[in-house]
């Protein structure tokens, strides 16, 4: 399993459902690792297994992961199917899954119990939609997704958590940044078992936020969709 303690901050691109051969070749060609920080691509699965390069800095990760081991599951990837192909992450329970593949948080919690039995770090997504925000209801919503979708074996070296709330993934709309601070420390708050825990923040990070969002002293990295695509924009966010 990786040791999430040697890096300062942890930044992963969410590529979602894009790219192909010759835009992943283009990519890696130009990507810039900054050894202080641990840098993960998740990449469609399809091209997971021919990402894994040299550099030691430079980590893969799955977006999904079957909640079942084995069996006659269609369409599936298992823990082990991953661990096989070297895969050191896996996103579980992003809002997009929540909202259109009806994932709940009892999935997550299973999906991520056997990522980590795998030597996986699942990054267990959370947040709050807009209505949900506007009802004074955060703090409600994400103690309920962090205690049902965070496995009991998770502790702060083989889990990630990512804060992204939902009206801002793809809008370009951000929390200020004293919410952010405040609701990652909420976050650590709920249970002392979450008091360690590495938790990034996700939701329109972009290379002219993502210095000020980083530094915040309760964030410890970013999740990173629409701008990690440009590489030139993704390597001054991780530099
Ligand atoms: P965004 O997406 O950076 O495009 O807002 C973040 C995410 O969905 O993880």
């Amino acid at each position: 399993m990786v040791n999430l303690t040697k890096f300062s901050s942890i930044f992963i691109a969410n590529w979602k459902l894009n790219g192909n051969s010759l835009f992943l070749k283009d990519y890696y060609e130009k990507l810039k690792v900054n050894s202080n920080n641990c840098t993960i691509i998740c990449s469609p699965s399809i091209y997971l297994k021919s990402l894994k390069g040299n550099n030691i800095n430079l980590f893969c990760g799955a977006q999904d992961v079957s909640s079942y081991k084995e069996g006659a599951y269609t369409g599936e990837l298992s823990a082990s199917m991953l661990k096989d192909s070297n895969i050191d992450f896996c996103l579980v329970g992003h809002s997009e899954r929540r909202q259109y593949f009806a994932e709940m948080n009892d999935n997550v919690n299973i999906k991520s119990s056997n990522l980590i039995e795998e030597n996986i770090i699942p990054v267990i997504c959370i947040g709050e939609t807009l209505e949900q925000k506007e009802k004074k209801l955060t703090e409600e919503i994400l103690s309920t997704q962090i205690k049902a979708s965070v496995p009991s074996s998770a502790d702060h070296q083989n889990t990630l958590i990512a804060y992204e709330p939902v009206w801002a993934i793809g809008t370009g709309l951000t929390p200020t940044l004293d919410e952010i601070n405040q609701v990652h420390e909420l976050i650590k708050n709920f249970d002392t078992k979450f008091r360690n825990f590495k938790v990034l923040y996700g939701g329109s990070v972009k290379s002219a936020n993502s210095k000020e969002i980083n530094d915040l002293s309760h964030v410890d990295g970013c999740l990173i969709g629409g701008a990690s695509l440009k590489v030139d924009e993704f390597n001054i966010i991780i530099s």
